[in-house]
């Protein structure tokens, strides 16, 4: 892969956030240069073998989440996490005969488990990870409590690279391109703590009887802004150098996915910047190791554009609405940036009261389970955990 270098970092703290890089080829060789690094298929190789791919579903079409998995890097361990439909018309059955075929053809290996599982209450529970149980013991709905599922079962395969691919996407393709810039950004980043975010150029919609590239999101314009302005304020620059802060695609290295909160609701993403930049720049982190090592984040821009499922105006509202709010929540906020974000929110006729803002829930990093007890007691209790090894 030939990839461009990023020409501009800035730096908050030790947190370093890169400028967009661009893909110059999707195939290269070794190369390095002060503007462009090649990177060949052995280095690429070499990191998908420790990568775990976490792919939350929720009713999606079956034929998408096929698609996804079938487009998987070899080398990659993959989780499949599903909150979906089950009881008489049982879509998680049909996820799990979708993901047993996959693997009896192909022997790429793959496990799944449903987030409702009462093993996974149990052992949650019991690691002392309560806060994303509901009132009656079971992990709660949201993609980030899904997120979580996964990244705790990835920690137990013990590799060192974790990352999410979306299940509704269209251009099954763009998913081995998606975790390729991963393991690209990983191999270019100088630290074990690094992050690496999607940028998609378009967002192609059908108008009329033909695509139409349209550029990317309208949500993700208004999150960027107010995460810039989150740091403008105390640095007295002005800057754009956050451009996905709405990236539902990421991949971290294992070390910093253990020490990283998790938003719930819509607003996994854009707090994940938050988060860092509240603990690592403004404040005194008990993870020194993180602290000391720095931490790196990555945006590379896509060659494909992202084609995912149309899930209606009131899903954007509420992405819009989460992001926002965890802007407005932010330890960083001033009374300028609450003000100018009630305006957005008033003007788009979202909000008609400050108090109806709510803050989203936080899930604490995973570092802070008991993980020994944790897998000790879902293999016991687990009823849905089922993993397709590599020898069937
Ligand atoms: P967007 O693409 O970020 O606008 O949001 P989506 O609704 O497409 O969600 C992203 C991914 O998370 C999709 O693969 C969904 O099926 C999945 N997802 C949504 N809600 C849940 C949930 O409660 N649990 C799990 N495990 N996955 C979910
Ligand atoms: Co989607």
């Amino acid at each position: 892969m030939l990839i461009e270098l990023p020409k501009h970092a800035e730096i908050f703290g030790c947190v370093k956030i890169h400028e967009i890089q661009k893909i110059l080829k999707f195939e290269s060789e070794t190369f390095e240069s002060p503007l462009l690094r090649g990177i060949s298929r052995n280095e690429l190789d070499e990191v998908l073998n420790r990568t775990v791919v976490i792919i939350p579903v929720k009713n999606e079409k079956l034929h998408l989440l096929d698609g996804v998995l079938r487009s998987i890097p070899s080398g990659c361990e993959v989780i499949v996490v599903s909150n979906s439909q089950r009881g008489e018309n049982d879509i998680f059955r049909m996820e799990k005969d979708i993901v047993h075929n996959f693997h009896r053809v192909t022997r790429h290996p793959v496990t799944i488990v449903h987030q409702k599982d009462p093993g996974l209450g149990v052992a949650f529970k019991e690691a002392n990870y309560e806060e994303i149980l509901d009132n009656s013991g079971f992990v709660r709905d949201g993609k980030a409590e899904g997120m979580v599922v996964g990244l705790t079962l990835a920690k137990n395969m013990g590799r060192d690279y974790v990352c999410f691919v979306d299940a509704d996407n269209y251009i099954p393709c763009s998913v081995n391109e998606y975790v390729k810039l991963y393991a690209a950004g990983f191999i270019l980043s100088q630290t074990p703590y690094s992050m690496i975010r999607l940028h998609w150029r378009y967002k192609p919609k059908v108008m009329e009887d033909r695509l139409y590239f349209k550029k990317w999101g309208r949500v993700s314009e208004i999150t960027n802004k107010y995460l810039n302005m989150l740091v403008s304020v105390h640095t007295g620059f002005e800057t754009n150098i956050i451009k996905t802060g709405n990236a539902g695609e990421h991949g971290m290295t294992m070390k910093l996915a253990e020490i990283m909160a998790h938003s719930t609701g819509y607003s996994v993403e854009p707090y994940q910047l938050v988060y860092l930049l509240e603990e690592f720049w403004k404040g005194d982190s008990k993870y020194k190791e993180a602290t000391n090592s720095g931490i790196e984040v990555y945006q590379i821009e896509t060659l494909n554009p992202h084609v995912h499922e149309d899930k209606g105006d009131e899903h954007i509202k509420e992405m819009l609405l989460g992001s926002l709010s965890t802007i407005y929540h932010s330890k960083l906020a001033n009374e300028t940036i609450r003000k100018e974000i009630m305006n957005e929110l008033k003007k788009n006729e979202m909000i008609k009261k400050e108090k109806e803002l709510k803050k989203n829930r936080i899930l604490p990093p995973i570092a802070e389970m008991d993980m020994k007890k944790f897998i000790e007691v879902l293999l016991n209790h687990a009823e849905t955990l089922t993993t397709y090894s590599q020898e069937i």
